[in-house]
């Protein structure tokens, strides 16, 4: 059986990097963008059986219609099964309907997702009053991988990781806080927050006086809107961290909310290769192989 990675332009370097991680062949599948806003995508010739497909759903609509048009030359080509890697998984946030007439987004592109690939394989996936991956994804396996160990090392890496306090701002963030905490023997602890709109977030804490006088490094899943890292800065500020800087696996953030970190005393932002993004230090390649094995392994069973 011939497995290959097949990337898309926008995480062609990562693509490249898992590939070779895997010690598979990595080829790129080309879109072309019609006048009237239409996608031609053309995938690689070389008809591999399986096909891992390496696409981080950031700016998400455009990229499933990319997805559904590749998978369905993938298959008439005679793939038999099509996995696809998404380091950052959209559209999970929105676990429910908050009011009448909202959709169920997560419900929506799990559906539309499982219709096309027979595995899907994320990082650190937003899931709030969901526990499990495989809850949401009920036809095909899905696989949630958390870059808790590549955070952890990566500040062990940068040294004196025994004296820093992480934080999460939710209680949602405990389970990725307290691993990223246990790998480099940091402590660590997390506010509770309560969110008004888009971009105004509260939040309350358990032990004020724990902050005082600590390098404080934030630690959270997602930044978009940045509202949430700023928030948690200020709140750290006030209560006498000496310093405050942020880590994240998915950095979604624009230019005006980078510059709102600023504002709010986050003196660094470094995230994961999860989302190209130009605060990208840490690779997940290594975490993805590994959690593709098995499918590398079935290309030397069945060889
Ligand atoms: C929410 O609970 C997530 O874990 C993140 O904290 C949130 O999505 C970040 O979004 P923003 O940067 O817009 O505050």
């Amino acid at each position: 059986m011939r497995v290959a990675v097949h990337c898309f332009e926008p995480c062609a370097g990562t693509g490249q990097a898992l590939a070779k991680a895997l010690g598979l062949p990595f080829e790129l599948v080309s879109t072309h963008r019609f006048p009237d806003g239409e996608l031609l995508v053309t995938v690689p010739d070389g008809k591999p059986d399986v096909v891992i497909a390496h696409l981080s759903l950031d700016r998400p609509n455009e990229k499933i219609i990319e997805l559904a048009l590749a998978a369905e030359a993938w298959r008439r080509q005679g793939a038999r099964r099509l996995v696809l890697v998404a380091p950052y998984l959209a559209y999970m946030r929105q676990d429910q309907a908050f009011e009448f007439g909202q959709a169920i987004s997560q419900k929506a592109i799990a559906r539309l997702l499982g219709g096309l690939f027979d595995r899907i394989v994320t990082v650190d996936p937003h899931l709030h009053r969901t526990h499990r991956l495989a809850d949401i994804f009920e036809s095909i396996r899905a696989d949630g991988i958390t870059a808790a160990p590549a955070l952890g090392d990566w500040l062990r890496a940068r040294g004196g990781a025994s004296s820093l306090l992480l934080l999460g701002p939710d209680e949602e963030s405990t389970p990725l806080v307290q691993a990223t905490a246990k790998r480099c023997g940091a402590g660590w602890l997390t506010f509770l927050k309560s969110r008004q709109g888009d971009t105004d977030v509260d939040l309350t804490v358990k032990s004020p006086e724990a902050l005082k006088d600590r390098r404080v490094v934030i630690v959270d899943d997602i930044c978009s809107s940045g509202a949430t890292l700023a928030a948690t800065a200020r709140k750290a500020l006030e209560l006498g961290a000496r310093n405050v800087r942020a880590l994240v696996v998915h950095a979604l953030l624009d230019d005006r909310a980078a510059a709102n970190l600023r504002e709010a005393g986050i003196s660094e932002l470094v995230s994961t290769d999860a989302v190209p993004h130009p605060t990208n230090s840490i690779a997940l390649a290594p975490l993805l192989a590994s959690a593709l094995a098995d499918e590398v392994r079935a290309d030397l069973v069945h060889a």
